[in-house]
């Protein structure tokens, strides 16, 4: 029996882990729960999986939660992250926090010899190379990135690989409509289910954009030994292409409890709740990116060449951007700009530390706020 946490657990990765969960009870069980503001589902979550301890944001719903569950370990804040992270009990981390204050409990409970189910891109976007200089176990969970640990497994001798990108509800707009998109429309994702945040990342494709520097930090390959190829069914999840030529690709349903339950169980797989995939329903089809169409793309790998705390300011700068054209105050196509202006007055540190990370990133918010007042 594996011991799971779960960092994000009201999000929608952390409560189809719970799924997951839910159906390998005789495997796997629920130690610990942490949450950002969703009180009253954290509270009902802990009613049906019954974890020791529990984790929120907030002081005052951590003063609640306390009422409520005087037999339970309540904690609040930054640091009850990287307590949990670390607690002796604790087999599985689940990070799937979308921000880098993630790090720190993912280095923690790396160096802790735990394993880091890692479904929150932005903690090797922004500190990838301390996150690898902690060692340990990190399996991805991002499903293109699970669909390329599985392709390597057993393999050496890879050339390049293919992230696949289903392009979006936007794929096929005028780009003269571009400016005029709403929030409405960008929430309709045409084959994911997701947060709010990575499905405007999916529309404007900076979610693919920091998945290319996800995987570089992943799979140890150069920016120039990732691809990007539109597929709109998302059916193929990735592709890798090895040194002879062969090319592997990865097939399921778009189901994220699928690279869920892989990260909690591997190596070993089980019947899933995910759907079987019937290929003669399905026409599979390919197309080139449009950097024009896309720039967010473009200006993700520039971030990732420049290494030190860009991808941090890019992770930054894009939160903000996309939280002010969900509530309407710029327009969709102000996404790319006005990360690329904070993009270009930064003044970056090559070797930076936890502190310049997250310093960097607060700015790139701080930046994109200012522009836009
Ligand atoms: N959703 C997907 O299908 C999917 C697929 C691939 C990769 N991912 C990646 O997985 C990560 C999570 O995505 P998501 O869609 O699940 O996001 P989401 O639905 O927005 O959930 C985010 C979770 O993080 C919690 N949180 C935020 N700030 C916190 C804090 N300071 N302390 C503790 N918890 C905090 C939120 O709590 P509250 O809700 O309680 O505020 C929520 O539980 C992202 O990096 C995303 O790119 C997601």
């Amino acid at each position: 029996m594996k011991r799971v946490a779960i960092l994000g657990s009201t999000g929608s990765i952390g409560q189809q882990a719970l799924q997951v969960i839910e159906k390998h009870r005789d495997k796997l069980s629920v130690l610990a729960l942490s949450a950002g503001r969703n009180y009253s589902l954290l509270r009902e979550q802990a009613f049906r999986f019954n974890p020791k301890i529990l984790h929120i944001e907030s002081h005052e719903h951590f003063l609640l939660l306390g009422k409520e569950f005087p037999e339970k370990e309540i904690l609040w804040g930054g640091e009850g992250l990287s307590y949990i992270a670390g607690h002796p009990d604790v087999d599985i981390l689940l990070v799937a926090i979308p921000s880098p204050i993630a790090i720190e409990p993912t280095i923690t409970a790396l160096k802790a010899g735990k394993r880091v189910a890692l479904a929150a891109k932005e903690v090797l976007v922004c500190g990838g190379k301390l996150v690898k200089q902690a060692g340990g176990e990190l399996i991805p969970v991002d499903s293109e990135h699970s669909a390329i640990f599985q392709l390597l497994r057993g393999e050496e001798g890879i050339k390049r690989i293919i992230l696949t990108a289903s392009g979006g509800p936007f794929l096929n707009t005028p780009l003269e409509r571009f400016a005029e998109i709403t929030p409405q429309e960008a929430l309709q994702h045409p084959t994911w289910r997701m947060g709010k945040k990575i499905t405007i990342d999916s529309a404007t494709l900076f979610n693919k954009g920091l998945e290319i520097i996800e995987a570089m930090w992943l799979f140890d390959l150069s920016l120039s030994q990732i691809e990007v190829v539109i597929h709109p069914q998302s059916v193929i999840h990735s592709l890798v292409e090895f040194v002879d030529g062969a090319l592997k690709a990865h097939l399921s349903l778009p189901d994220m409890r699928l690279p869920v339950q892989y990260a909690l169980l591997y190596p070993q797989r089980f019947p899933s709740l995910i759907a079987p995939l019937d290929l003669t329903q399905f026409m599979l089809t390919f197309q080139p990116l449009d950097e024009r169409r896309f720039p967010a793309v473009k200006l993700s790998k520039l971030a990732g060449e420049k290494g030190g705390t860009f991808p941090a300011v890019l992770c930054g700068a894009d939160e903000t951007a996309v939280e002010l054209f969900l509530k309407g105050r710029i327009k969709f196509t102000d996404i790319v700009t006005l990360v690329e202006k904070a993009l270009e007055r930064h003044k970056g540190k090559e070797e930076p530390t936890l502190g310049d990370i997250l310093q960097s990133y607060e700015w790139a918010k701080e930046e994109v706020l200012k522009e836009t007042m």
